[in-house]
């Protein structure tokens, strides 16, 4: 695939992958991949950890939809992040940032507008919202072949001096090869942050993988191959608008937009 298919194609993958264990010869090619990214002074300040057994996938898989459920039922997700979503084609294509909530049971749909007040919390309680997208994150985390943890060393990450934006411009690049490269070989990517938003169970998914003192770890992501066939979700989004270049751009000095 040449680059500038992968950069198109490249997805958030956000549903089942195929059931078939990711080819050793492939995990190899997207931790190469992501090694040849820059880094400052080429520190190649990251350690892997790649996890295909299946009881650890499902411990993963658990605290990720515990996750998700008890972020859904506060309220707290919405609230954080509720600049970010948006119910209608007509919204996405004005506003052209954010995710687009386009797939949801059919008897949702009257509330969803409403979600962020009080009492649509309530219904969404009793029409098990945060279960039903509990469950979907659970199924998917504990089903992807692979979930691979990034850390940063710590004698590299220290966000209080250059080296900590440094780091994280360096894992940047390295996820975007990784990622450019999954979607060459057929394969998806996904973040699993829920966990990282609930201190507590972030702590267990550190325990499980036995994340030593010496490093930090940044992020997991569910990796495998793409599967057209799959369903897509109970409730879902596309994210697939993006700015345009006269947004985008000032030339040769800033100038506010309308
Ligand atoms: C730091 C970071 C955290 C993210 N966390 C999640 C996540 O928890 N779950 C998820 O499905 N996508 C997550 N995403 C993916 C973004 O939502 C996605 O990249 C964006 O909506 C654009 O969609 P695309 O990746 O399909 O082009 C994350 C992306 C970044 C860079």
């Amino acid at each position: 695939m040449e680059l500038k298919e992968s950069i198109l194609k490249r997805r958030t993958a956000n549903k089942a992958f195929l059931q078939k264990a990711v080819d050793e010869k492939h995990i190899r090619e997207l931790i190469e991949a992501a090694n040849r990214a820059p880094s400052h002074f080429n520190s190649q300040p990251w350690d892997f950890i790649i996890v295909t057994d299946p009881a650890i996938r499902k411990e993963i898989g658990k605290i990720a939809g515990e996750s998700m459920k008890e972020l859904i039922a506060k309220g707290e997700f919405f609230n954080r992040y509720l600049k970010y979503f948006r119910f209608s084609q007509q919204d996405i294509d004005k506003r052209k940032t954010g995710i687009h909530i386009d797939r949801m049971p059919k008897y949702l749909k009257p509330f969803v507008e409403k979600v962020f007040s009080d009492s649509a919390l309530k219904i969404m309680k009793l029409l098990q919202v945060p279960t039903l997208l509990g469950r979907d994150q659970r199924k998917i985390v504990e089903g992807a072949p692979m979930l691979l943890g990034f850390m940063l060393k710590k004698e590299e990450y220290k966000p209080w001096e250059k080296s900590g934006i440094y780091s994280l411009i360096s894992m940047g690049a390295a996820l975007q090869n990784m990622w450019l490269t999954a979607t060459s070989l057929g394969m998806g990517l996904q973040f699993v942050s829920t966990p990282m938003e609930i201190p507590e169970n972030w702590e267990k998914i550190l325990k499980i993988l036995r994340v030593p003192d010496t490093h930090e770890l940044m992020a997991v992501y569910r990796i495998g191959y793409m599967d057209e066939k799959t369903r897509r979700n109970t409730i879902d989004w596309v994210s697939d608008e993006r700015r345009t270049f006269e947004d985008l751009v000032s030339w040769n000095y800033y100038e506010k937009k309308e």
